[in-house]
C-alpha cells in the first residue's frame, strides 16, 4: 500500500509518499518539505495570509517532486491523504483541495487526516509500538497528554489551560531577541547557559492532574529578563537554560501524573511512552522522558526531530493507518480549523488543546 500525504496546516508545505510493508512497518519513499520560516521571520510568528499564499505557490511542485522521488506516478498510489485540520484555515484548504484534486483525477481513495492524529501515530511509522500508549503531544499550537487506545480512539488526560509548550519557547525567544521559531534557538542558547542562575516557577507541579499552565512562567521570565537588563549574551544563555530547565521539570512531572491517570483510567500500563510534535525535538526534554520511562520500566519512543516537526510522511502514514482499517472520506470532507482528538474532553475554557 502506497499513500501520498499532504501537509499545509501551519508554516510548512510538505508532501511525501509512504509505503506499508507486508510486515506492517512503514517505509518513507519520499519526504519533500518547504519551510516558510524566512517569510514569517520578520513578524516573529506565523502570518496566516502569508502562509496560505506560500502554500498555493509551491504545493503542486512538492507533490510532483514527492511522486518523482518515490519513482511513482499518481496512478500507482493506493490512496491520497491530506491534513484537513486543525490549523490555519487558509492553509488547510490549500492542501485539502490539492489532495482531493489528485484523488478525483486518479479515482483513488481520499483520506482527510487529523494533523494531531498524524503526530500521535508517527511513533508507529518508525517503531513497532502497540496500542495503548501514553503520548505527550507538544507543538506550537497544542499541548496535551493522551492515552492512544487505537486509530481514532483517544482519551485526553491533560492539556494546557493557556500557552502551548512550543508557544512558550517561541515567546521566550522573541522576548530575548532570538530567531524564530524559538524552540531550536532557545535550546542552542540553553546548552551554553547556567540553568540554576534564575529561579523560575514550575506551574502546577505536584497537582493531581496532568494539565499545564505556562502563562505564569512566561511572566516570570519576562520579569527576570527586565531585572537583568541590559542583557549580555551570557545573560540570554542563562535565561534560556533556566527557562528550559523549568519547562523540562514541568513536562516530566505532568507526564508522571499522565502515567498515573493512564493506569487509573485504562486499568493497564501503557505499552510505551511517546513524545510527538515539534517540541519533542528538544534533547533535554527527551532525556527527561527517558529518565521517567527508565523509572517506570517502559520503552520511550520519540521520532527523529525531522519527523517531530510538521512533515508530509506523518500525514501519509496516518492515511495508511486509516485506509488499512477501511476508513476513507468523501470528497466533500470539510477543512476544520478546530478538530479535537478527544471531543468528550473538550473544555470551553481551553482553546489550546
Ligand atoms: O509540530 P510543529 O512543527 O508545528 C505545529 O504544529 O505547531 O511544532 C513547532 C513548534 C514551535 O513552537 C517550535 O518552537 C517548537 O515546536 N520546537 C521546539 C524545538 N524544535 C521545534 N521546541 C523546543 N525545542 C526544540 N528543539
Ligand atoms: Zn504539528
Amino acid at each position: 500500500m502506497r499513500v501520498l500525504g499532504i501537509e499545509t496546516t501551519c508554516d510548512e508545505t510538505a508532501a511525501a509518499v509512504v509505503r506499508l510493508r507486508p510486515d506492517g512497518s512503514g517505509e518513507i519513499l519520499s519526504d519533500e518539505i518547504m519551510s516558510q520560516i524566512a517569510a514569517h521571520a520578520a513578524y516573529g510568528g506565523v502570518v496566516p495570509e502569508i502562509a496560505a499564499r506560500a502554500h498555493v505557490e509551491i504545493i503542486d511542485t512538492l507533490i510532483a517532486r514527492a511522486l518523482a522521488k518515490a519513482g511513482l506516478s499518481a496512478k500507482d498510489l493506493d490512496g491520497v491523504a491530506a491534513a484537513a485540520g486543525p490549523g490555519l484555515i487558509g492553509g488547510v484548504m490549500v492542501g485539502l483541495m490539492a489532495g482531493k484534486g489528485v484523488a478525483l483525477a486518479t479515482g483513488k481513495p481520499f483520506i482527510a487526516v487529523n494533523h494531531l492524529e498524524a503526530h500521535a501515530l508517527t511513533a508507529r511509522l518508525i517503531a513497532s509500538v502497540g496500542f495503548p500508549y501514553l503520548i505527550l503531544l507538544a507543538s506550537g499550537g497544542h499541548t496535551q497528554i493522551l492515552a492512544v487506545k487505537g486509530v481514532g480512539d483517544y482519551i485526553r488526560l491533560g492539556a494546557t489551560m493557556d500557552d502551548a509548550v512550543g508557544e512558550a519557547f517561541d515567546k521566550t525567544a522573541k522576548l530575548l531577541g532570538l530567531a524564530f521559531p524559538g524552540g531550536p534557538a532557545v535550546e542552542a542558547a540553553a546548552r551554553r547557559g547556567d540553568p540554576d542562575r534564575f529561579h523560575l516557577p514550575r506551574p502546577l507541579v505536584g497537582r493531581p492532574n496532568a494539565d499545564f499552565s505556562l502563562s505564569g512562567l512566561k511572566t516570570a521570565i519576562r520579569q527576570a529578563a527586565e531585572a537583568a537588563a541590559p542583557l549580555r549574551p551570557r545573560d540570554v544563555d542563562d535565561l534560556c537554560a533556566s527557562f528550559q530547565a523549568a519547562i523540562v521539570d514541568v513536562v516530566e512531572d505532568r507526564m508522571r501524573m499522565g502515567l498515573k491517570l493512564f493506569r487509573e483510567r485504562l486499568g493497564i500500563a501503557p505499552r510505551a511512552v511517546v513524545a510527538a510534535g515539534g517540541v519533542a525535538a528538544n534533547e533535554a526534554l527527551r532525556q527527561a522522558l527517558e529518565r521517567l520511562c527508565g523509572e517506570a520500566g517502559l520503552p520511550m519512543v520519540a521520532p527523529p526531530p525531522k519527523l517531530c516537526t510538521d512533515n508530509g510522511a506523518m500525514i501519509a502514514w496516518a492515511g495508511i493507518e486509516r485506509l488499512r482499517l477501511g476508513l476513507k472520506d468523501e470528497l466533500n470532507a470539510p477543512a476544520r480549523p478546530r478538530w479535537p482528538l478527544d471531543p468528550k474532553a473538550e473544555c470551553a475554557l481551553n482553546n489550546k488543546a
